[in-house]
């Protein structure tokens, strides 16, 4: 399934795709990253959760998991990715109450006030308005009602050996994200964003992720498989829109291949933000 399959949806800019590759990439990411960012998050029997941008299910088998009895819905604009998630969750969690949707979250097919919780995780990164996004989320929340957004910001990561060609292949993507329409330095906004889309009592915790040696299953599942994973499928697209030569970013991704090795180091921040849709004001 090519980029395009979100056409006449917001998702065409979607800057990873929709390859086996990249469903296999944000199933390893879910479960090596599953205890850092799931930690906090369980909602109650009966509750009315939404997750906004489910993917393949990477993220919908931990909510599952965690929050027995939940109502879940999950929607993605990618019908592919949903039957991969439904086939993911009968999997991992069978008997789980989730239904699926092909949906964009721009024009969701839910009343007002719909849930009592929303659930988006990688999703706003790829979006060229995410404030946009986020405002038009608080429609199918209730009032009182919990947002969890989950994003990255590659300008977090630094590494040992530190390599100038490494941070240049970071940069590279992150200026391809941006080109279409997205952006891989948003975790540092979700507070504004988020204060700026309406909601209240806005918390943002930073979840670091450290590797070294002493941390073989993380230096694998995480630098390796997660991280740099991102920049070995992008090579064709950042090299067709000039944003690096091929030997500078072979150069680079060998730097960050380093940064997994015995001697190496490596450290990202993810930006998790749990906020509530405030009741309308007296006066709207
Ligand atoms: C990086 S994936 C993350 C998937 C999942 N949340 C995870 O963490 O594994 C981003 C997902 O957002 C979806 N997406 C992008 N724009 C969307 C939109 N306007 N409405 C609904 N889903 C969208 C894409 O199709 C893709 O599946």
């Amino acid at each position: 399934m090519s980029m395009g399959e979100g056409r006449g949806m917001t998702a065409i800019g979607y800057v990873h795709g929709y390859s086996d590759r990249e469903a296999r990439r944000l199933g390893d990411q879910a479960e090596v990253l599953a205890e850092l960012l799931h930690t906090g998050t369980a909602y109650p029997p009966g509750s009315r959760v939404l997750e906004v941008g489910c993917g393949v299910g990477a993220q919908t088998v931990h909510l599952a998991a965690n929050s027995p009895g939940a109502r879940l819905v999950a929607v993605d604009v990618s019908e592919s990715s949903l039957a991969q998630g439904r086939a993911r969750v009968a999997a991992q969690v069978p008997g789980a109450d989730v239904a699926w949707h092909r949906a964009d979250l721009f024009d969701l097919p839910f009343p007002d006030a719909a849930f009592d919780h929303l659930f988006v995780c990688f999703v706003l990164e790829h979006l060229p308005d995410p404030r946009k996004a986020l405002t038009a989320l608080r429609r199918v929340l209730r009032p009182g009602g919990t947002l969890t957004v989950i994003e990255g910001d590659h300008g977090s990561a630094f590494f040992h050996p530190y390599s100038a060609h490494a941070r240049a292949v970071i940069d590279g993507q992150a200026r391809l994200q941006s080109a279409a329409g997205g952006n891989a330095l948003i975790g540092r906004e979700l507070q504004p964003l988020l204060n700026q889309a309406g909601y209240h009592d806005i918390v943002v915790r930073p979840l670091t992720v450290y590797t070294d040696r002493t941390r073989p299953a993380l230096v694998n599942g995480f630098t390796r498989d997660t991280f740099i994973a991102v920049f070995e499928s992008v090579r064709k697209d950042v090299l067709a829109a000039g944003l690096s030569t091929a030997a500078d970013w072979d150069r680079g991704i060998a730097d960050l291949h380093r940064t997994a090795a015995a001697d190496g180091t490596f450290h990202y921040t993810f930006f998790k933000a749990v906020a509530v849709n405030p009741p309308p004001s007296p006066r709207s």
